[in-house]
């Protein structure tokens, strides 16, 4: 059988993508995998100094990338990085929409109206405003793009203390769905990426708890997820190998979601 696949499938050749929340953990490596396959990447993230230092990283290797400063939860920020953005890239194709923060382990009874706000703002609301303004860029210049959304397996699975991140990433493949069916007719498809659990500043409360262990043992797979476990889904979604997917979420979480609770 033919999988009719060359090294040109994943290219990013050409491509501009921003990636939001690129100063550590996910983001911050999903730079690097996205400019070694050819993109331009713009780095945005509020942690100035640490974007910096992976533009240089990405640089050194040969790599083409910007760092802006970038609240999320900043309207006029955001309109900037993505001036700035198209000013330094000439056009923009693709959006990962990875900037995200949790509560802490709290339950809906502990958290109060910040954490709420916090989370839904950062998780939620920045990307409704992020993926509108791209869109309207899209729309304007006619050429296909993609938005992936990253969300997380905490929106399928239902367990204690995740609130409100998980009804934050939840809402936000819902989000997905809706954006993908009425982004078409701009040709702009929207996806989402769901990781399981990965060793980052979000997890690491849950991961290095004394619950940790026993947590591990509930994945199918029996290990938490390495960075490049998501290597191969982010470069699908983001390159147009996924050219007639919208709408999706792919699960990276080694069988987590498939576990009894
Ligand atoms: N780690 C996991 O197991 C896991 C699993 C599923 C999903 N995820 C998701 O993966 C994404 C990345 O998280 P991570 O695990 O890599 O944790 P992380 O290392 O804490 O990264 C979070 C990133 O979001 C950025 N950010 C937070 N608030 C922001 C704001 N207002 N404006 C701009 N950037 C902001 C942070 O940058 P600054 O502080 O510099 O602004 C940081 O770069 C999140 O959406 C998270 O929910 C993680």
């Amino acid at each position: 059988m033919s999988l009719n696949a060359d090294s040109k499938t994943f290219d990013l050749s050409g491509k501009s993508v921003l990636i939001t929340g690129a100063s550590s953990g996910l983001g911050h490596h999903f730079a690097g995998v996205l400019a070694d396959a050819g993109a331009t990447v713009i780095l945005g993230a509020r942690r100035v100094d640490k974007i910096e230092q992976r533009v240089s990283e990405i640089k050194a290797r040969g790599g083409r990338a910007f760092g802006l400063a970038l609240d999320v939860n900043n309207a006029e920020n955001v309109v900037d990085f993505l001036e700035q953005a198209e000013a330094l890239c000439g056009r923009l194709d693709v959006l990962i929409n990875n900037a995200g923060v949790e509560a802490g382990a709290k339950t809906f009874m502990m958290i109060d109206e910040e954490d709420w706000d916090t989370v839904f703002n950062t998780n939620l609301k920045s990307i409704w405003r992020l993926s509108k303004l791209f869109t309207e860029r899209i729309a304007k210049n006619k050429h296909p793009a993609s938005i992936v959304n990253i969300a997380s397996i905490t929106a399928f699975r239902t367990i204690k203390g995740q609130f409100p991140y998980a009804v934050s990433k939840a809402a936000l493949i819902k989000a997905t769905e809706i954006m993908a069916l009425e982004g078409a007719k701009y040709g702009v498809r929207v996806n989402a990426l769901a990781p399981g659990y990965f060793l980052t500043d979000v997890s690491r409360v849950l991961l290095e708890s004394e619950m940790s262990e026993e947590f591990r043992k509930g994945i199918p797979m029996r290990r938490y997820g390495e960075f490049s476990d998501l290597d191969g889904p982010l470069l699908l979604l983001a390159s147009d190998a996924s050219a007639y997917m919208t709408g999706s979420t792919i699960v990276v979480d080694g069988g987590h979601i498939c576990a009894e609770l």
